[in-house]
């Protein structure tokens, strides 16, 4: 079985950050399942006043995402593979969105200090030599109260999601990588899902890890079963509102967290050339950002002392005009 670590892993990524968006806008509900643990990340007022790490942010999709579910945060994209972070980086991005290369287990070392008010890790963990060293790492970069969202392929537990990952990954995803000259980096793709943590063990994992309020959400459609969002909040002291706290002593609550000349910057993102962008304007995928963030939608409990998050009264989960779960 073919599994990549580190530098090999990096290098594969490299190489696949080619044709990378390509194989993504092909694979039906990527996107939309992205937004999906991004607004789970249940970040109130459009992410006024947040800060949010996309931790292994790739060509920029879950960076959309994040985008997309609070476009006023202001948002650090994280990612080892120079390859793909160029790609990400020379997207269009207003002001508020920087990029720096860093593996996720060395940030400090690249500037990335924190603290956030929330994280969105998108397939990365799966990928981590080292899974509890990250957990543990994005655990110290997130003020009390702060939240995880670990978008992964996970499957759920029993032999239908087996089934279902073999059969994706024999009939589309395995072809598709020996077409675009990426072969082992897909395989290693089929192989690391099927050797890493099933759903529910990768929740066990985050409360090990010291987060709170762990909960499992699924995927609508073909990836219910493989495509799970793990949702946490970090521990320590009352949450309150995001961006409000958690700032270490003598830190100016403004600081972006990435040190001066290591972020990779747009041409069109010079900073103060763009004011921060109006909320997105409401479609299927993407609703309105939401003032408040009803729990059911975020799968995180309230956060308390934090007057725009309603109280626990059970309501039933919020659909889509679809009928999908939020
Ligand atoms: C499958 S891609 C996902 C990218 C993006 N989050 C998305 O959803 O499209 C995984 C990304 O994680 C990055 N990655 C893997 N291991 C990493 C690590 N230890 N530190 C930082 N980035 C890592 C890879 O370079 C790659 O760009």
């Amino acid at each position: 079985m073919t599994t990549l670590r580190d530098a090999e892993l990096t290098a594969a990524f490299d190489r696949a950050s080619r044709a990378y968006d390509l194989l993504t806008a092909a694979h039906p509900g990527y996107h939309s399942a992205l937004r999906r643990s991004a607004r789970r990340l249940g970040l109130p007022a459009a992410g006024a006043g947040s800060r949010v790490l996309d931790l292994g942010c790739g060509t920029g999709s879950s960076t959309a995402a994040l985008l997309a579910a609070a476009p006023l945060a202001r948002i650090t994209a994280v990612d080892a593979s120079p390859g793909m972070l160029e790609r990400a980086a020379a997207k269009s991005w207003p002001d508020h969105v920087t990029f720096v290369r860093a593996a996720a287990g060395e940030l400090p070392a690249a500037g990335v200090t924190g603290p956030y008010d929330a994280v969105l890790a998108a397939y990365l963990l799966r990928n981590a030599g080292d899974p509890d060293r990250v957990l543990a790492a994005v655990r110290r970069l997130l003020v009390p109260g702060g939240r995880l969202a670990v978008h992964e392929y996970t499957l759920a537990d029993g032999a239908a999601a087996r089934a279902l990952w073999t059969a994706v990954c024999r009939g589309i995803v395995l072809p598709a990588g020996r077409l675009t000259g990426d072969g082992a980096l897909y395989r290693h793709l089929y192989t690391g899902v099927l050797r890493f943590d099933r759903a529910p063990a990768l929740a066990a994992r985050l409360r090990r890890a010291g987060f709170t309020g762990v909960r499992v959400l699924p995927m609508p459609g073909w990836q219910t079963g493989i495509v799970h969002t793990v949702v946490g909040v970090a521990p320590g002291g009352a949450p309150t509102a995001p961006g409000a706290s958690g700032v270490a002593p003598g830190r100016a609550s403004g600081t972006a967290g990435v040190a001066p000349g290591r972020a990779l910057r747009t041409p069109d993102a010079a900073p103060g050339r763009r004011p921060a962008p109006a909320p997105a304007a409401p479609s299927r995928d993407t609703p309105p950002p939401p003032r408040s963030v009803p729990p059911e939608r975020s799968g995180l409990p309230p956060r308390s002392g934090d007057p725009s998050q309603p109280g626990p009264a059970p309501q039933p989960a919020p659909r889509s005009r679809s009928g999908e779960q939020l």
